[in-house]
């Protein structure tokens, strides 16, 4: 018996992230080259690949969190979403040819940044996970990268349909990796998680309200989907929590770093889409505010400080960061010496905009004892 006949031929059901990845290498024949080179793009405001000092990961010892570890770690082994990233039933036809073509290439944009970021996820895991002896670490993040996936895996079944799809194989051996040393691997990867948690089930609550504004069948899976994000969040705030040193002192600045870059970058992705979000029927701002209330409520559980948004500055400064953006894009596209001062003039303006929010005074607020926190949005 070879091995393809014994792994289940669907990435939803794939029990491990390897079983998962080779069903994705037979699929890569399809895929498309357009769509791997948009995921290919490093920029800043593309989602990257990471890479870390694996042994110090390694070297965590949690046995402080044991009790919150051991249940965490048995609900994620009881897989409740085994079998459930796959079209079935619900999953409607979509005309793609009769898209709006505006929103047509916003939403593939949207797929292909969604699927690489979950799969970055998944490269980041399956590494950890293959590297370490520490036998909690290691099976974490096989958990994790299984999930992560399934995640990418089924994004890149919607995009097999408008003909376009990512090879990720290609991805894992071409994209460039960023070093980031553990503790900052801890607080990007976080908060990527909990925000994912926090886009996904906002949207799965506006289209619950609102479903004729559901243009596409994948909404409907972002329920179960969003939890598996939360539990991923919730196993990087434990792997924080052995450390207090993680949480405090000057490491306080980089928590506000990576709060203020990873809420910029939302933002100013998010108003690159503006066809996408008329079709949704969410209005980005609102969004924006909305995800940001929900993400800090819950980074409370490990974080001292969350960002401030409802201060005076911090809006005008998103709203000009988005604008030094454009005119970033606007450069890059005239070309010549024209387009570079342009590109210059926009990237100085960016920069002053992160620095007027980054300092803005902070929330300071007390972490509790267990970080132990339930999906309740
Ligand atoms: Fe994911
Ligand atoms: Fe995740």
């Amino acid at each position: 018996m070879n091995v393809q006949n014994i792994t289940p031929a669907h990435t939803a059901d794939a029990t491990t992230v390897e079983e998962g990845l080779a069903i994705q290498e037979r699929q890569a024949a399809f895929d498309s080259e357009a769509a791997t080179a948009v995921a290919m793009q490093n920029t800043l405001l593309t989602p990257r690949f990471y890479t870390t000092d694996f042994e110090e990961l390694d070297a965590i010892d949690v046995s402080s969190v044991r009790e919150d570890w051991d249940q965490l770690i048995a609900q994620m082994v009881a897989d409740p979403n085994k079998g459930h990233f796959r079209k079935n039933e619900d999953w409607d036809h979509i005309d793609w040819d009769g898209m709006e073509p505006g929103l047509r290439k916003e939403f593939i944009d949207f797929l292909i940044s969604s699927c690489t970021a979950e799969f970055s996820g998944c490269v980041l895991y399956k590494e950890m996970k293959r590297r370490g002896t520490n036998k909690d670490v290691t099976q974490l993040f096989q958990l994790m990268a299984r999930d992560e996936a399934r995640h990418a895996g089924f994004i890149n079944d919607a995009l097999r349909e408008a003909g376009v799809a990512v090879n990720l194989g290609f991805l894992t051996q071409k994209k460039k990796y960023t070093y980031f040393r553990p503790k900052f691997i801890y607080y990007a990867t976080y908060l990527s998680e909990k925000i994912g948690y926090a886009r996904y089930i906002t949207i799965f609550r506006h289209l619950e309200a609102h479903p004729e504004h559901r243009f596409h069948p994948i909404f409907k899976w972002f329920r179960e989907w969003c939890n598996d994000e939360f539990s991923h969040g919730e196993a990087f705030a434990l792997l924080m929590k052995t450390d207090p040193k993680l949480t405090s002192g000057v490491n306080v600045w980089w928590i506000k770093f990576f709060l203020t870059a990873v809420y910029a970058t939302m933002y100013v992705r998010d108003h690159q889409r503006p066809e996408f979000h008329k079709a949704l029927g969410v209005d980005p701002d609102w969004y924006a505010h909305e995800v940001y209330t929900k993400t800090s409520k819950l980074s409370e559980q490990i974080f001292p400080i969350t960002l401030d948004i409802e201060h005076p500055r911090w809006q005008p400064n998103l709203e000009r960061l988005h604008r030094a953006n454009v005119q970033i894009a606007e450069g890059k596209a005239q070309g010549g010496v024209g387009g570079k001062l342009k590109e210059w003039a926009g990237g100085a303006k960016a920069a002053l905009a992160f620095v007027s929010l980054f300092t803005i005074p902070a929330n300071k607020h007390r972490v509790p004892e267990s970080t132990r926190l339930e999906p309740v949005y």
